[in-house]
């Protein structure tokens, strides 16, 4: 098993396939054509999938995928497959910004029918063309949705980062969404991981405030998270028509309970999505180490999880990895 020394089991991997995007989201990544990694550099399907597997012989259950884009990616509906058959894993999941779904849902379903959770940041396309910094992308992404939900991927889930200023007045809109589609949404709080490096405390829309932007338009009721380490606090409507998380890791933290590592697409573990030091596997598995070696790299390296991120603290430093290079 592995846990770390404040005494969290970590049980959730989340590998970044790959550092491409088709998006420049505001939030997320720069608009300036930037050097991707080299092809060599990212580790293989077969790699990912040795890390995995000796991973869930360490007790993780839960993957998700994400990138960059991660369906941009050749070859990803083999590899989730791939993953679907691995021993121990319970919870298969994938974090797209959608645009690819409409052709790609269908073929996700046939390999193991992963958890979708899709990124929209504004309910206008036009609005939503500026935080993605990419023209037509609010239809290609709407239409995404729809084609998770006839290809029977559930539940669908859609994240929304909330910027002040940009999309804080569609709070009562995305609620509205997600009560008629059967759709859970989520609410994140903006996070100083952007490559623009524009992040500032008062563009974070704090989970108090979108509670208070709901209630009075459709009353909410918070209830018990379905494990201790989720990242989302759930909220119900009162009327019985389905319910909304808010992920408040600025205003409310909850690394005090996260059972989260990281793999990026060059083959390096994060302990925490802030961490200042990554550890190489890409290393490890190219140079003859066994699955062994592989088991023991990775119980050292959990024990240098970071206690929680420090966001709030006076000499938060934000690390040189930006979330397009992480994956949420
Ligand atoms: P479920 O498996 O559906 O519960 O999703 P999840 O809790 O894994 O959340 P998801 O992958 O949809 O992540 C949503 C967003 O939450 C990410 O894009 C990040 O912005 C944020 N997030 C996820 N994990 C962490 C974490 O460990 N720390 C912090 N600070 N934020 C996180
Ligand atoms: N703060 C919070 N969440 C972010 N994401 C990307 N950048 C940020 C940020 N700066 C999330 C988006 C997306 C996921 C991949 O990462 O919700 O769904
Ligand atoms: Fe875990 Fe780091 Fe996220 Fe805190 S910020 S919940 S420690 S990954």
């Amino acid at each position: 098993m592995l846990k770390d020394k404040f005494g969290r089991e970590i049980h959730d991997l989340r590998i970044s396939v790959t550092d491409r995007c088709n998006f420049s989201c505001v939030y997320c990544k720069s608009a300036d054509p930037r050097n991707y990694f080299p092809h060599d550099d990212l580790l293989s399907w077969e790699e990912f999938l040795r890390v995995a597997r000796v991973m869930a012989g360490l007790g993780i259950r839960k993957v998700r995928v994400t990138g960059g884009e991660p369906l941009l990616r050749p070859g990803i509906i083999e590899f989730i497959a791939s993953l679907r058959r691995i021993a121990g894993l319970e919870d298969l999941a994938i974090t797209t910004n959608g645009y690819l779904l409409p052709e790609k849902a269908r073929d996700l379903a046939a390999a193991g029918a992963p958890r979708v959770t899709v990124s929209l940041d504004s309910m206008d396309a036009t609005k939503f063309a500026r935080i993605t910094r990419t023209p037509r992308s609010f239809e290609k992404v709407m239409a995404g949705i729809d084609a998770a939900l006839d290809a029977g991927l559930a539940p669908v889930k859609v994240n929304i980062v909330l910027v002040r200023g940009f999309n804080d007045d569609e709070i009562v809109e995305f609620a509205r969404l997600g009560r008629r589609r059967h759709i859970m949404v989520r609410f994140i709080e903006f996070m100083p991981l952007d490559a623009d490096h524009n992040w500032k405390r008062e563009l974070v829309v704090t989970a108090k405030e979108i509670v208070d932007a709901i209630n009075p338009v459709f009353p909410l009721e918070e209830i018990p998270r379905h494990s201790p380490s989720e990242t989302a606090l759930r909220y119900r409507f009162v009327d019985g028509a389905g319910e909304i998380g808010i992920i408040a890791p600025v205003s409310i933290p909850f690394c005090g309970q996260c059972s989260r590592i990281r793999l990026t697409a060059d083959g390096k573990i994060r302990t925490c999505l802030f961490s200042m030091r990554e550890h190489d596997v890409r290393h490890l598995v190219r140079n003859g180490a066994t699955d062994k070696d592989i088991q023991q790299f990775m119980l050292g390296v959990v024990q240098q999880k970071e206690p929680g991120h420090r966001i709030n603290e006076p000499d938060f430093v934000q690390p040189d990895r930006t979330m397009v290079y992480i994956g949420g």
